[in-house]
């Protein structure tokens, strides 16, 4: 097992280049399996969940491989239609080939997720959307198996926006018979780049970053050439780090245009954030200022990045409200940050945190993904060493971080333990 140590206390300056979003890339990899042909894919980051990708469109048959950072899938003729529970329960966005291995063959096996760290996290409205375009799904030993001739099109409607279910039924919608229309659709940036490629391939989806998608489907799609968004919540945890670190980092990728919510709070919270050509710049404060927020979907302020504001917000001058209202269970980061001498306390879906003057180094441990990054920025921010054990957790999703934040003057390395 390896850990990360940080030693904190400095201020960080430079620039740094955001890798290829994640949550645009999975998606995007698992609607290659639409359309036989080689796909070239750019701007792929290499994470761990970048390689359960690779493993499992490999078990379902497709050839995968990199050229730096161009992927490349070769999709024949698919020899499995499973999805297995080793796999899934690696990475939940597994459930993402559903809709594409229904849709172009009539079949899809897939190991239902269960709960993760961060809530329950179903899928049902993946599936009740499925079963409305004609599927029919049974539950069989854990798994979710779909059958279907052809969808059709159908009219449907989210009771809560999801980002996944959005981009399952879209996939499968674009190889359907007929009209589909998904309503109160989630809008995050992630779908509109799924629907570019989506529609490079031959697909005719309108609407996509609205609440009201439309996909007519078509017989055939064609291979895919594209390139991946930059990662906003990846660019946003550096303004953050600048932030916290009263330093001074332009991040050279990051887009205005996708983090609205997160520079209109970093600027209430006292930080100067400046919006530059294919990039933005952040200067902390000198004191940060309470903020309170509450994550909703986009373009509300992103659930993935409310750890990492509440690691900010606890070194406030005063006390901040988080509420989170997308996932359950998402604080699971608070009793890190307590333990680095952080005054937090939680009831429910709310988080009060009253600012304290600083942090203190400590052993602390990952609970999942954007948690992780929380406590790297904590431990920036803290005095002296701060020592972060389960890293896999950030491999999951940050590129080289440990590199990218050493270029900006941190110090931090990793040990095995
Ligand atoms: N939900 C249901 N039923 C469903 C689907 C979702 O009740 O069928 C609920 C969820 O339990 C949750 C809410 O709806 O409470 C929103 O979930 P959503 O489906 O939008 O989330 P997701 O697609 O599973 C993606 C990102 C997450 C990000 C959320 C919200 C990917 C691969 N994952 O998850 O990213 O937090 O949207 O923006 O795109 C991360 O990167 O750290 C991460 C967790």
């Amino acid at each position: 097992m390896e850990k990360i140590i940080i030693h904190g206390g400095r201020r960080l300056r430079g620039e740094v280049r955001v890798s290829g979003a994640k949550n645009a890339a999975l998606p995007l990899l698992f609607a290659t399996l639409l359309a036989p042909g080689v796909h070239r894919v750019d701007n792929v980051p290499r994470l761990r969940d970048i390689a359960t990708v690779e493993k499992l469109l490999s078990t379902l048959g497709a050839g995968v491989s990199w050229r730096d950072d161009l992927f490349e899938v070769e999709v024949g003729e698919l020899r499995e239609v499973e999805a297995p529970y080793d796999l899934v329960r690696t990475m939940r966005a597994s459930v993402l080939v559903l809709g594409p291995l229904l849709a172009r063959l009539g079949q899809a096996r897939v190991s239902l997720p269960g709960g993760c760290a961060i809530g329950a996290r179903p899928i049902n409205l993946h599936l009740k959307g499925l079963e409305a375009m004609g599927a029919r799904i049974t539950l069989d030993h854990g798994y979710v198996e779909a059958r279907a001739k052809r969808l059709h099109g159908a009219r449907i409607y989210f009771d809560i926006p999801t980002v996944g279910g959005t981009e399952n039924l879209m996939m499968a919608a674009s190889l359907a018979k007929g009209t589909t229309v998904l309503e109160n659709a989630a809008c995050e940036p992630e779908i509109v780049d799924l629907a570019e490629a989506l529609n490079k391939m031959g697909a005719r989806v309108e609407g996509a970053g609205t609440e009201t998608v439309t996909i007519e489907g078509v017989d055939e799609l064609r291979p895919l050439r594209h390139t991946v968004m930059a990662d906003r919540i990846e660019a946003g945890t550096f303004m953050v780090a600048a932030a916290i670190t009263r330093g001074d980092i332009r991040v050279e990728g990051a887009d205005p245009a996708h983090l609205g919510a997160v520079i209109s709070k970093l600027r209430e919270a006292g930080a100067e954030v400046i919006e530059e050509q294919g990039g933005v710049r952040v200067r902390g404060p000198r004191r940060v200022l309470p903020v309170d927020i509450k994550t909703i979907p986009h373009p509300g302020f992103p659930t993935d990045m409310q750890a990492q504001f509440m690691a900010l917000m606890s070194l406030g001058s005063g006390t901040s409200i988080i509420n989170e209202n997308v996932f359950e269970n998402r604080f699971m980061h608070v009793c890190e940050l307590q333990r680095m001498g952080a005054d937090i306390s939680i009831e429910g879906h709310m988080a009060t945190v009253k600012g304290v003057r600083g942090l203190l180094g400590a052993p602390v441990m990952a609970t999942d993904l954007r948690a992780s990054a929380c406590l790297i920025l904590a431990g920036l921010a803290a005095e002296n060493t701060t020592e972060i054990s389960r890293v896999y957790h950030l491999d999951r999703g940050y590129e080289r971080i440990e590199e990218k934040f050493n270029s900006l003057g941190a110090a931090i390395e990793r040990v095995r333990e």
